[in-house]
C-alpha cells in the first residue's frame, strides 16, 4: 500500500496523516472486496525493512494498526471477514500484537473474505522461517531431505492453506517487488498504477481486475488463441 508519504507531502501534511488516510482507503477496499466476490485479499501493511524508518513514524504506524485492529472488529464481523496475519508477530509491540491476535481469534469462523495482513513481513524471512522449521524436523528425524519439494515447502510458509495470489497490485508507480510474497508471486499477474494508496478506491480495484481478466495466463506453457 505504497504512496502514503507522497500523498501527505503533496498536501503539506505529516507522513502520519498519509498513513491515516491510507487506513481509510483500506477500509473501503475491504468492504468493496466482500461485495466483488474476492475471496482473499493480502495487504502489505508493514515490512521487515520498515523498522528502518524514523522512530516516530514507526510508532505512529504501530499505534494506527493497534487502534484499527480494535476499532474495526465489529465491522469485520458484520462483513464476514476473517483476519489472518503473515509476518513475525512476536516482533510487534504488545498492544499491536494483542489486538491483532484478538481479531484473528474472534473472526476465525468468518467465511466471506480472508484478509491477510502482512505485518512485520519479509518474503526472505518467511522463506528462512520455513527452511528453519523444515531443518529442525529433518534433524529430529521426522522428515527426510529427499521429501522436500514445492508442495512440502509450501506447508511451512506463514499461510499454508492459502493459494498463490492471482493478481499483484502495485500502487504509487513503484516497479519493484520489495520483498513481498517472494515464494507465492512466482506466476502472479502484476498491475502497476500511479495512484497513491490513499487515493486508491473500489473503482481502481475494479479497473485492476478488469485488466487482469483480459490477460492470458500460460504458467510457462503454450496457449493457442
Ligand atoms: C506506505 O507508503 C507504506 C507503509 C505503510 C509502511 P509510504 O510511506 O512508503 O509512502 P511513500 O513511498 O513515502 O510515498
Ligand atoms: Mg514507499
Amino acid at each position: 500500500m505504497d504512496g502514503n508519504g507522497r500523498w501527505a507531502r503533496e498536501r503539506g501534511l505529516p507522513r502520519s496523516e498519509g498513513h491515516r488516510r491510507g487506513y481509510e482507503a483500506l477500509r473501503e477496499i475491504v468492504k468493496a472486496s466482500t461485495d466483488m466476490g474476492i475471496e482473499i485479499l493480502t495487504v502489505y501493511a508493514f515490512s521487515s525493512e520498515n523498522w528502518n524508518r524514523p522512530r516516530d513514524e514507526v510508532d505512529a504506524l504501530m499505534n494506527l494498526m493497534a487502534d484499527a485492529a480494535r476499532r474495526e472488529l465489529p465491522t469485520l464481523q458484520e462483513y464476514g471477514v476473517r483476519v489472518v496475519v503473515s509476518g513475525r508477530l512476536d516482533g510487534l509491540p504488545d498492544r499491536a500484537r494483542q489486538s491483532l491476535l484478538e481479531d484473528m481469534e474472534a473472526t476465525c469462523a468468518n467465511r466471506r473474505l480472508i484478509l491477510n495482513l502482512a505485518i512485520n513481513y519479509g518474503g526472505r524471512n518467511e522463506i528462512i522461517d520455513a527452511a528453519r522449521s523444515i531443518a529442525k524436523e529433518a534433524v529430529e528425524g521426522r522428515l527426510s531431505p529427499d521429501e522436500i519439494d514445492e508442495k512440502l515447502f509450501k506447508r511451512y510458509l506463514y499461510q499454508p492453506d492459502l493459494p498463490d495470489p492471482d493478481l499483484l497490485i502495485r500502487t504509487a508507480s513503484e516497479l519493484r517487488v520489495s520483498n513481498f510474497l517472494l515464494w507465492q508471486i512466482a506466476y502472479a499477474e502484476i498491475w502497476v498504477t500511479d495512484v497513491l494508496w490513499p487515493d486508491f478506491t473500489p473503482e481502481t480495484l475494479a479497473q485492476a481486475i478488469a485488466d487482469y481478466q483480459k490477460r492470458t495466463r500460460r504458467f510457462g506453457a503454450v496457449v493457442e488463441d
